[in-house]
């Protein structure tokens, strides 16, 4: 039997699972949602949200788009973050990346790939903000590997740059934003430790919106 196919038995399997262990448990799910965490990561079909996390139904909220990415002016990605800042409210926000990056190794090459290339290009000016670094590293994989590190570093970034989430974070010090990268050659995911509240305090005078100026 193909993949396609086994789909709808796989999760008629699901159903009587959860339910022999939980006989409310879908009625107990459709009462609502209250995910602690805003996960936004790649879609790339072997880096699971949940699965790799060991997250149940109802405890992340996930956005994910080709090479993880939050760029300024992409409706989707910013209605995410401003539903799950402002209305969920999420306490840790997390941008995942991960090595073997298709859409990254993308945009390290000279190729027109037509209407990626728009969405590539902010991967492209990650890689102009840290030219120096990058073009430092002589080996391609680790420059590949690097690249992938700094385009979440600038995803966390773009997520502070929203007033949504300054607004949160200068008045309830949450949510915490996160850079992850998940190596797809081991299955660990491991935390950046970016320090997103010194970042913050280092571009302030740049992104601050006066959503918070009494604060
Ligand atoms: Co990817």
């Amino acid at each position: 039997m193909i993949l396609y196919d086994q789909v709808f038995e796989n999760n008629q399997r699901w159903v009587a699972d959860k339910l022999r262990l939980q006989p409310e448990y879908f009625s107990e799910l459709s009462s609502g949602q209250n995910p602690d965490i805003l996960y936004i990561g790649c879609s790339d079909s072997r880096v699971t949200a949940e699965e790799m996390t060991g997250v149940e139904p109802g405890q992340m909220f996930v956005h994910r788009n080709i090479a993880n990415l939050v760029p300024n002016n992409d409706l989707s990605s910013s209605s995410v973050i401003e539903y799950a800042v402002a209305h969920l409210k999420v306490k840790h926000i997390v941008v995942c990346g991960h090595y073997y990056c298709g859409g990254v190794k993308a945009a390290m090459q000279s190729a027109d790939l037509g209407i990626l290339n728009p969405w590539l290009r902010n991967i492209r000016d990650v890689y102009r903000l840290h030219k120096s670094e990058l073009n430092a590293i002589a080996d391609e994989g680790e420059r590949y590997n690097r690249l992938i590190e700094l385009n979440v570093e600038e995803q966390c970034i773009n997520v502070i740059k929203m007033a949504t989430w300054q607004k949160s974070f200068l008045t309830t010090g949450g949510p915490q934003v996160h850079g992850w990268i998940f190596d797809v050659h081991s299955g660990q995911l491991k935390d950046l430790q970016l320090d997103l509240e010194e970042k913050l305090s280092d571009i302030r005078s740049i992104y601050d919106l006066g959503t918070t100026n009494n604060i």
